[in-house]
């Protein structure tokens, strides 16, 4: 391996890796790919099994990565669980050098060290590069592992021909950094495509006050929109989530707590600058008091009550019209009970969107509260596409699917 850094490819600078060290002779490699990657601007983690450290010390991974290297899962001073922790912050994992035992325990699910816990905590694209000597590397045993592996998409990095430290001639050297550079490209390109975009998303049913305790809102509880910021932020997209409802955000999602259509309106004024697209799932109110009481309204006190309603303005509407925002495409959402291609393309047109989401609330299985929801995404271009009963987070995946080709680059 060269002593100057082999240059890191630009879809990897930047992001968040998890380095998992097992305990083979290339673990000193590995120090330089480290270095490597933290020189390009790659926020590196090292996480090692207690044998790898016989081979490097921590410190030495500290040193390169400016983060303190876990080699147990007690290590962590004070984080109960660092291989949680280590596994939800990690947007690519890589494994290397991945020992023949490494290779064998990650498949057969083992988690008795803090390499193979983070494994089994993580969602990220993992990419393993074995290194060992030729005999073990030509093993049934090592090469079904990797099999399995491979068949639930962990990416694997083929070993080199060559000088093995066991004085042996063969495969099973660590790969060169270029070739798993490469890998980790390919593994992250697939998962990542919104990278470098920035989504807003809108969720939950806006709350009218009508005194300081109550308020008028509706029955949408913000799932669609939760799923949407998730779905896009694992998606690698910088996501800001403007929501009036209240669920645990996702792991990367920004979430800007509003309750009116005024506050919500106002937080997407202040976010939507470069932004590249709106989903706008919220359920916003239509009606509002014309005025909400200062204090308390006492029953005893009020043997009658009226309510003065206003009509909220549309915040999308208000939106398109705002020139500084006409790079962000608009996608609105439209709970229909009936004829959801006409009212959906109806309102397409007359809130000024790129693109709507008319899902059906007359079936009782999806929709308000489910985890579930079916619908329609209409395209101002007039192309259309039926979305299927799914999950909201699989639905959720499915638009942004359907919306990226539509952004600009
Ligand atoms: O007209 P309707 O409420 O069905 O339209 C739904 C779409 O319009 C949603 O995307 C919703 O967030 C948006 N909307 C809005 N401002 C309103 C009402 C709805 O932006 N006042």
């Amino acid at each position: 391996m060269p002593l100057d850094p082999t240059p890191v490819p630009n879809e990897l600078r930047g992001l968040r890796i998890a380095l998992l060290v097992s305990g083979g002779i290339a673990a000193y490699k590995v120090v330089d790919l480290a270095s490597a990657l933290t020189q390009a601007g790659c926020e590196v983690r090292v996480a090692m099994t207690p044998s790898a450290t016989r081979f490097v010390g921590p410190p030495t991974f500290q040193g390169v990565t400016g983060n303190p290297a876990l080699a147990g899962l007690f290590d962590a001073g004070g984080s109960p669980e660092p291989h949680v922790a280590l596994g939800d912050w990690a947007q690519v994992i890589l494994v290397a050098p991945a020992t023949a035992n490494v290779i064998g325990r990650i498949a057969s699910g083992r988690s008795d060290d803090v390499v193979t816990a983070t494994l089994l905590a993580a969602r990220c694209p993992v990419v393993v590069a074995p290194a060992m000597n030729d005999a073990m590397w030509s093993k049934p045993a090592v090469q079904e592992n990797l099999a399995t592996l491979r068949r639930r998409g962990v990416t694997v990095v083929e070993p080199e021909s060559g000088h093995l430290a066991s004085g042996h001639t063969g495969t099973g050297r660590l790969a060169g950094a270029q070739a798993i550079f490469g890998v980790m490209v390919h593994a992250v390109r697939a998962r990542y495509d919104f990278a470098g975009r920035r989504v807003v998303v809108t969720a939950g049913g806006t709350r009218e006050p009508i005194d300081p305790v109550r308020f008028i809102s509706n029955y949408s509880s913000g799932k669609m929109g939760f799923a949407l910021a998730a779905a896009a932020a694992d998606r690698g997209a910088r996501v800001t989530l403007v929501s009036a409802a209240s669920h645990p955000a996702h792991h990367g999602v920004d979430v800007q707590r509003v309750d009116t259509a005024e506050e919500m309106l106002a937080e997407l004024r202040s976010q939507l600058g470069g932004a590249d697209l709106l989903l706008m799932a919220a359920a916003v109110g239509d009606f509002r008091p014309t005025r909400a009481a200062r204090h308390k309204i006492r029953r005893e006190e009020t043997p009658s009550l009226s309510l003065q309603l206003e009509p909220i303005p549309d915040i999308v509407a208000s939106l398109a019209g705002d020139e500084s925002l006409a790079g962000v495409f608009r996608v609105g959402f439209a709970a229909e009970d009936s004829d959801l291609d006409t009212k959906g393309v109806e309102k397409l047109n007359r809130k000024g969107l790129h693109a709507i989401v008319a899902n059906d609330i007359s079936r009782r299985d999806i929709g308000f509260g489910s985890d579930y929801n079916a619908g329609v995404l209409l395209f101002s271009d007039g192309s259309r596409h039926e979305l299927e009963k799914a999950t909201k987070r699989e639905m959720a995946d499915r638009i942004l699917d359907l919306v990226l080709p539509k952004l600009k680059r």
